[in-house]
């Protein structure tokens, strides 16, 4: 089948209870470890591509990698979105280059600037068969220290959803709960814990409609190990319990955002591989364990916690 939207995969997704995952995409191993364990698992993907991914390996480069995969494994529902979209422009242009979903990321802007911008780009979208996510509430994070600690300001306001949605008339909503960007989202010795309670208020405020949670790496403590091990220095590196990101996947969050634990599980594979093979200098010798790292990962994520193996 074509690229798909998430429409479809958020209506099954939030009736059945469980969520889709969206990997980051930036290069063919990453594109082939995470559709071949789609394709293993029977899962509908969402792979996605940031403004750092399109700098780094080119717009068509990407759209060629993902159209390839879907010639590749024609019965796996596959949606292309642009993660993080920065502004309209970018936005217009993943949806001109063929992209099926959108971000824009309004979340830093007052919020009427945050509507005016999700509402341009969802009349241009839909106009042209393309969904859009939308966010409000930024991240927390260790970084944002004094944010977290000052109390709710980070969190996504639930008395402000209702408007938000309605007013700009995007597809789906991320949110902020207390994920956060990155291997180092907990402070070391304090229990991780998100916000159920927003999420809940969320969901009771907008019945039916799917939300996005981004940030939501577990940063598998096997990976940090071999990394640190093999010459690597990453201590501290904390991510979201997976047991909560199971229980988010069975409320309204249909879309779970992972990239971070892509990172770890490559990096983790090749430090190994050069420590063990240090005569190896053909890039396909530590590519192809890491490509192998980067599906057994996705495999665990699909079936352990976000539940869409089988879901196609
Ligand atoms: O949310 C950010 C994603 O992990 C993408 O990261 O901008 O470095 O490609 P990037
Ligand atoms: P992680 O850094 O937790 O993998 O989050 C990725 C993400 O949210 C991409 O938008
Ligand atoms: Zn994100």
């Amino acid at each position: 089948m074509p690229l798909v939207t998430t429409t479809e995969m958020f209506k099954k997704a939030y009736e059945g209870g469980y969520a889709v995952g969206a990997f980051n995409v930036n290069n063919m191993e990453i594109v082939q470890g995470i559709t071949e364990a789609c394709q293993e698992t029977r899962s509908p993907v969402i792979l996605q591509v940031s403004k750092g991914a399109r700098a780094y390996a080119n717009h068509t480069y990407l759209i060629k990698l993902v159209e390839a995969a879907v010639i590749e494994n024609p019965e796996i529902p596959i949606a292309l979105h642009l993660d993080h979209g920065p502004d309209f422009e970018t936005c217009k242009s993943c949806i001109d280059g063929g992209f099926t979903s959108v971000m824009i990321d309004g979340s830093s802007l007052p919020f009427e600037e945050n509507i005016a911008l999700a509402k341009k780009v969802v009349d241009y979208a839909h106009d042209r068969g393309v969904v859009v996510e939308a966010e409000l509430g930024t991240l927390a994070g260790i970084e944002d220290e004094v944010k977290v600690e000052a109390g709710e300001a980070s969190y996504t306001k639930p008395e402000e959803v209702e408007e938000f949605v309605s007013r700009t008339g995007c597809d789906s909503l991320a949110i902020a709960i207390g994920t956060s960007h990155g291997a180092y989202k907990f402070k070391p010795g304090t229990k991780p814990q998100l916000r159920f309670d927003v999420l809940e208020e969320v969901q009771k405020r907008l019945p039916g409609f799917p939300i996005v949670l981004h940030g939501s790496s577990s940063v598998p403590q096997e990976f940090v190990d071999m990394i640190n091990k093999y010459g690597g220095a990453m201590p501290g590196a904390i991510g979201v319990p997976e047991e909560q990101l199971r229980k988010a996947a069975s409320m309204a969050v249909c879309k779970i955002n992972i990239d971070s634990d892509i990172r770890l599980a490559i990096t983790a594979t090749i430090r190994q591989h050069f420590a063990e093979h240090p005569d190896h200098f053909d890039p396909r010798e530590y590519l192809k364990p890491a490509r192998a790292a980067v599906k057994a990962m996705v495999k665990h994520k699909i079936i352990d916690v976000l539940g869409c193996d089988g879901k196609i």
